[in-house]
């Protein structure tokens, strides 16, 4: 059996039909707004790699930390032989999991993109020639048609990616993680915490000006895909905590007023001066949040370890096994 194979879940054309959806509903809706997996083209995925790197960006540094202490809690907690990683991109911190689970021998990693699926699996097999890395380009939001490999699974979903979902996006999500766990298999979640405003503030507005370029990124694979016209220089980047769904909201503000031409939708989307774009909500989490949120998806919460300040935690669930239907209960029955 080859070590290596790449399934694409996601036609070329489904791609495309998807992402002219979603800037079709985005862009006519009040206020405008887009779906955050549109950001990662190979440029984007770069972008966000640089982002893992700076310093104002926290997040994958605890993380990093809190598996590199963890790991072998990890391992003896599940004992994986498959590890399953959602939008696993670089898969660089997964690299500590990896060497630490004893009894791992597949690796399936799923992302949109397919650009950092494969530069991942290339760095990892040169690691791991005996581990059998099986690419998955899929969305995560569409249910998890996994490929059979051996248990027990651990499902990884970490940088807090989950915080890029609206909360009834990711109890849909949730379920579909909980129906893809057998007995025996594991969620390892991580999520970023809530914070002092200014530390969470700046992580999403680095003085460098990655993440603007990030940020901005999505309107170029929209003029490269579309056709359409948007000049990124002509928006601002902006990042605010919103206190009330304890969420950084990431936007982009028209710098003045412009109409912008999509051809393959045969659309005109018009901006005010000042009207701001929503490309992407990034919540942060507390520990009774994240127990209720697995609760409410028939998971149940067995670890939950943070780094040494604090700022973002990791934690471990496992699926709580659905009661057998007491006789005469079912339908039709009593
Ligand atoms: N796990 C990595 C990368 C996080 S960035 C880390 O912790 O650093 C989020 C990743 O999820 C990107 O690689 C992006 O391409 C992927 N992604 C975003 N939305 C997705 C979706 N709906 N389905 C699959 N992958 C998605
Ligand atoms: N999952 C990451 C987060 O919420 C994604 C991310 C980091 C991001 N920086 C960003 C998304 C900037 C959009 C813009 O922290």
């Amino acid at each position: 059996m080859s070590p290596f194979a790449l399934t694409r879940a996601l036609p070329a054309d489904a791609t495309a039909a998807a992402l002219r959806a979603d800037v079709a509903a985005g862009l006519t809706r009040e206020p405008k707004q887009l779906p955050p997996k549109w950001f990662y083209d190979a440029r984007g995925s770069e972008l966000f790699d640089q982002i893992t790197r700076l310093p104002a960006y926290y997040p994958t540094r605890a993380e990093r930390e809190i598996l590199l202490v963890r790991a072998a809690d990890i391992a003896a907690a599940t004992g994986a032989r498959t590890l399953v990683e959602l939008g696993s991109g670089s898969s660089e911190k997964t690299r500590h999991l990896i060497r630490a689970l004893t009894a791992l021998d597949h690796y399936v990693p799923v992302d949109v993109s397919e650009s950092a699926l494969d530069g991942a699996a290339r760095a990892l097999l040169a690691d791991h020639p005996g581990l059998s890395v099986h690419a998955l380009v899929a969305d995560f939001q569409q249910g998890l048609a996994l490929p059979a490999t051996p248990g027990p699974r651990l499902l990884a979903f970490l940088g807090s990616t989950i915080g890029n979902l609206l909360p009834p996006e990711r109890a849909v999500f949730l379920a579909s993680v909980r129906a893809a766990l057998e007995p025996g298999d594991a969620l390892l979640l991580g999520t970023d915490l809530v914070k002092d405003e200014r530390v969470l503030v700046r992580a999403y507005d680095d003085p460098e000006g990655v993440t603007a370029a990030f940020n901005k990124n999505v309107l170029t694979v929209i003029d490269r895909e579309l056709g359409a016209d948007f000049d990124p220089g002509g928006f601002d980047h902006v990042a605010f905590w919103d206190p009330e769904h304890e969420w950084i909201e990431m936007r982009l503000r028209a710098r003045s007023a412009v109409t912008v031409k999509i051809p393959a939708l045969d659309l005109a989307v018009a901006f005010e001066a000042g009207e701001e774009l929503r490309t992407e909500v990034s919540a942060k989490f507390r520990r009774a949040g994240v127990r209720a949120e697995l609760a409410a998806a028939g998971m149940e919460l067995t670890h939950w370890w943070t780094d040494h300040a604090d700022r973002f935690a990791l934690c471990l669930a496992v699926p709580v096994p659905v009661p057998a239907p007491s006789p005469g209960a079912g339908p039709g029955g009593k």
